[in-house]
Formats: structure tokens, C-alpha cells, sequence
């Protein structure tokens, strides 16, 4: 097939790990004889200093037109000041609302030979295979906001039918895994979590019978992720709850480094990215961590392409990659020689598969 891949590597380790991830979507093309355009586009702190914009109209408009669009990390301390106009950050926001990606879905997967590699005990997070989906275009992230000297807010607002439409991407996953789904909100406290909940079940009773649902607050919810991370199979939040669970969640698995995500709206067209950061203090060492990127190109390949066996081969290479020890300094155990970005990505590739 013949498809276009808007390519946004951003800021500090962005570069390093999209280089992995392009030479594997590469790879799967020469493998089973598809063409990918991927274009290159300037976005986040590298697009303020070049076009005085973290998503300039040219790069908005080829991801618009793009079947899905890679995107690396933004941000860094040059750009992060407390009075700074432009902020790579209000890019990625943008870029979000204008693809309408309102689900974000970041699964978390414990692989067997990385128990080790957690700071918690093996034998909690032995096992783990979370999905989180977290609403993406709503909540306090896109409220009206509001600073001067002396006073600033940012409100949280949230409609039942953006409440409605996250329930069922939710729900629907739920449906193809283990049938659970915990929906996590502070109704103790906050009126669009009560608004969450009340919408939230009367989906799921209508439209899904056949999930357990279940509440829980999200104070309870960061507990439970490291004491019984396998009780959970869907989790479904708004915006900001799920950012800071979705990077505890990360330790579970090992490291940040490893966590793909994908951004979907009511098309095929997605997002995907790491769910790490730049990582300013170690840009340009190489030794940036590429396992959470390739593993989302493995996500763009099978929900915006539809590949499927090319997403599994993909999976594959980088369960046998881990299973045989090619590990980045994050999760390689001390007294071990660790793999550069660009070893890891060899791994990877050296290992990659036609099913069959
Ligand atoms: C994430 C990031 C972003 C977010 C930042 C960079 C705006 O932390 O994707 O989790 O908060 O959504
Ligand atoms: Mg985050």
C-alpha cells in the first residue's frame, strides 16, 4: 500500500528516537513492499526558533492531510519559562484539537524479561497488560484560562457527549480484551467528574452490558496501580488524571522509555508518539531509550494503515530485541553494557520478520 506519514520529531531526544522509529517503518516497508512518504516537519521548540510558531500553518496542514503523523517529544528549558509567549506545549494542544484526537490510548505491558527492570517488586508487576484511554481535546487542558499578578485560574469543563464519545472508544476496547473497565474520576469533588460518572454508567448499561464497570477516585486509582496493577484491564479518565497516571502507570513496565501511545478521533488518521518527554539532559548522547517509538509505529501501522501482521512483526521484533537483553541504559541492570538508541533500533530491526 502506498500511504503518507507526517513526521514531527520536535525537541531534545525527539530526533534521536524518530530516527529508530522512521529506519523500522523503513524496514517493515522493504519487508513487505509498501511505500510510505514520510515527510519531515518542523514542530515544538525547533518550530518557535524557526518560524516563530510550535505548529506552524504548513505543518498543521501536511498533518492534515497525512493518513497518520509520527510525532517524537517537545519541550526544553529554553522554552519553558514561567513568562514565555510561545511554549512548544501549546503546538502539541493545537495539534490535538485540529486532528480531533480525543482518545489517547496508552497500553501498558509489563514484558517478561524487564520485571526486573521496575522499581517495584517482579512479582506485582509480572504479568501486567493495562490500557489506559484518557480524554485528550477537553477538561482543565483546553478550559478558559485566566493570569495576571495577583490571580489565575484554569477551568475544567466537560459536555456528556465528549464524556459519551470516550465511554465507547473505551468501552469498545474493553469488549476485545477481559471485559473490565474502571473509570476513574474525583466525584467526591469536582461537578465534572459527578457529570463523568452519571454519563459514564448510563453508557455502559445501555450500550454495553456485557463490561463490569467500576468507579474509582483517582487518589484510590494511584494506589491501586502499584499495589494490584493486575487487577486492572481498561481504564478510562479525563485529561489531566490520565496524564499523571499514565506516567506512574509507565513505572510498572520499566520505564517511560518504553510506553508507545496512540491519538484517535472519529477517523483513521491518529497521532502517535512516546509518552516520554524530551528529555533535555540527555539529548545528543544517544542513549535515548527508541522502544516507546518503535512500538508506536507499530500502533500507527496497525490503527491508520490497518496492518496488522506488519504491527505484530513489529511487536515481535522488539519482545525477542528485550527477550535477548538489548537493553538502553534505563532498564539495563548495573554492571551490564547498555545499547545506544541506535543499537537498540538495530536490535530491532536484525530481528524483524515476514509471519509465515
Ligand atoms: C503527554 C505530555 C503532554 C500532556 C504535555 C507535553 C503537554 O505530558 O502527552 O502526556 O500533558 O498531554
Ligand atoms: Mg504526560
Amino acid at each position: 500500500m502506498k500511504a503518507r506519514v507526517a513526521v514531527l520529531a520536535g525537541d531534545g531526544i525527539g530526533p534521536e528516537v524518530i530516527a529508530e522509529g522512521l529506519r523500522c517503518l523503513r524496514a517493515i516497508a522493504g519487508l513487505f513492499g509498501h511505500e510510505f512518504e514520510l515527510t519531515l516537519l518542523p514542530f515544538g521548540g525547533v518550530a518557535i526558533e524557526s518560524h516563530a510558531d510550535p505548529l506552524p500553518e504548513s505543518t498543521l496542514s501536511a498533518c492534515l492531510a497525512a493518513d497518520a503523523v509520527l510525532l517524537g517529544a517537545i519541550g526544553g528549558p529554553k522554552w519553558s519559562a514561567p513568562q514565555a509567549p510561545l511554549r512548544p506545549e501549546a503546538g502539541l494542544l493545537r495539534l490535538r484539537a485540529a486532528l480531533g484526537t480525543f482518545a489517547n490510548l496508552r497500553p501498558v505491558r509489563v514484558h517478561a524479561a524487564l520485571a526486573d527492570a521496575s522499581t517495584l517488586k517482579a512479582d506485582v508487576v509480572q504479568g501486567v497488560d493495562l490500557l489506559f484511554v484518557r480524554e485528550l481535546t477537553g477538561g482543565i487542558y483546553f478550559g478558559d484560562k485566566h493570569r495576571d499578578a495577583e490571580r489565575a485560574t484554569d477551568v475544567c469543563s466537560y459536555t456528556a457527549a465528549e464524556i459519551e464519545r470516550i465511554t465507547r472508544v473505551a468501552a469498545r476496547l474493553a469488549q476485545s480484551r477481559r471485559r473490565r473497565l474502571t473509570s476513574i474520576d474525583k466525584a467526591n469533588v469536582l461537578e465534572t467528574s459527578r457529570l463523568w460518572r452519571e454519563v459514564c454508567t448510563r453508557v455502559v448499561a445501555r450500550e454495553f452490558p456485557d463490561l463490569t464497570l467500576e468507579h474509582m477516585l483517582v487518589d484510590a486509582a494511584a494506589m491501586h496501580l502499584i499495589r494490584a496493577p493486575r487487577d486492572f484491564d481498561v481504564l478510562v479518565t479525563e485529561n489531566m488524571f490520565g496524564d499523571i497516571l499514565t506516567d506512574e502507570a509507565a513505572m510498572l513496565a520499566g520505564s517511560l522509555g518504553l510506553l508507545p501511545s496512540a491519538s484517535l478521533g472519529e477517523g483513521r488518521r491518529g497521532i502517535y508518539e512516546p509518552i516520554h518527554g524530551s528529555a533535555p539532559d540527555i539529548a545528543g548522547r544517544g542513549i535515548a531509550n527508541p522502544y516507546g517509538t518503535i512500538l508506536s509505529v507499530a500502533l500507527l501501522l496497525r490503527l491508520s494503515l490497518g496492518l496488522d501482521a506488519e504491527a505484530g512483526a513489529l511487536e515481535q521484533a522488539v519482545a525477542a530485541a528485550l527477550g535477548d537483553g538489548a537493553r538502553t541504559p534505563d532498564i539495563a541492570p548495573a554492571g551490564t553494557r547498555a545499547l545506544s538508541t541506535r543499537e537498540a533500533g538495530e536490535a530491532v530491526i536484525s530481528r524483524l520478520q515476514r509471519p509465515g
